[in-house]
């Protein structure tokens, strides 16, 4: 089974050698790393949208180091717990990066499970299937995702983008979208290393049209980073990168060992019936 549809003609595949085939006869090759490629040439942005090469590589070595696992625990937790009387759930990781949470997602859930996974960035992507073989990847936008209506059991988001309509055409009713967004003192310690003020972060969400909040959980803890390299692969995967600029990066080196607050909020949003 595919639950990918046909960018094109939203109509199912049917799969001959390593090409699948919508009913419109609209070809698509599965990479040798096993994902499909169905963005459309029009509907890139760029050559290569997405995170690229360097972000992403940061993003998978930092995420190795287990820095942010207590956040997949209480995330992977929470899916459990909401999916508990399903035997067989689909669920999409949308803008799902190198695939580091969606593995735990899938490790955690039952093996009849369907885990789908997409990312604008097809690097990412071809990583994420390179490295984790029980999940469908694909390289596609969360603006327009192949996916038929009302077929999915829950939505995990975590910082990526979404459309409040894609959202509401995807999950079924009464199914469950799950987000993750940095709370007010993420990362502040880095954060105020840049800023003279330090701007927390918005830390209350609205629902999206047609969902309702069900429950919202802060998972709030302090890293401790010993390795300079993890806190380079840190700041590199981070939107202010940019902004440590020689100086600054080496005033923060020198320091040795870092305390880093790590803050994020978990929301629960179960679509209306
Ligand atoms: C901050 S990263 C988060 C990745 C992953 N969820 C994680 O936390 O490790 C945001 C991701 O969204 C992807 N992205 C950006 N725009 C997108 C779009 N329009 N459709 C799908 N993915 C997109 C990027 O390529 C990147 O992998
Ligand atoms: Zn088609």
């Amino acid at each position: 089974m595919n639950a990918f549809i046909c960018p094109l003609c939203s109509t199912s595949f049917s799969t001959e050698n390593n090409t699948q085939i919508c009913q419109n006869n609209h070809h698509f090759d599965i990479a040798k790393e096993g994902y499909l490629n169905l963005l459309p040439v029009q509907a890139k942005s760029s050559k290569n949208p997405g995170d690229n090469k360097e972000m992403m590589q940061a993003r998978r070595a930092f995420l190795n180091s287990d820095g942010y696992l207590p956040m997949a625990q209480k995330l992977c937790e929470l899916v459990q717990q909401k999916l508990s009387e399903q035997s067989a759930p689909h669920i999409l990781d949308l803008g799902c990066g190198e695939g580091y949470y969606t593995h735990l997602l899938e490790k955690g859930l039952s093996p009849q499970a369907y885990i789908s996974a997409l990312d604008i960035s097809k690097v990412a992507i071809r990583y994420a299937a390179k490295r984790y073989k029980n999940i469908n990847f694909c390289v596609a936008s969360a603006y327009d995702v192949p996916l038929s209506d009302h077929s999915l059991d829950a939505l995990i988001r975590i910082y990526a983008p979404s459309l409040d309509s894609e959202l509401q055409r995807l999950i079924k009713p009464g199914a469950y979208l799950f987000t993750v967004t940095p709370a007010p003192r993420h990362l502040f310690q880095l954060r105020e290393k840049i800023y003279t003020h330090v701007n927390e972060h918005v830390s209350s969400h609205n629902a999206p049209a047609g969902f309702q909040k069900i429950q919202s959980v802060n998972v709030n803890y302090m890293l401790s980073i010993e390795a300079e390299q993890t806190l380079k692969d840190l700041i590199q995967m981070t939107p202010f990168a940019w902004k440590f600029n020689e100086q600054k990066m080496q005033t923060l080196l020198d320091e040795k060992k870092w305390e880093i607050e790590c803050d994020f909020n978990i929301e629960i949003y179960q679509k209306e019936f």
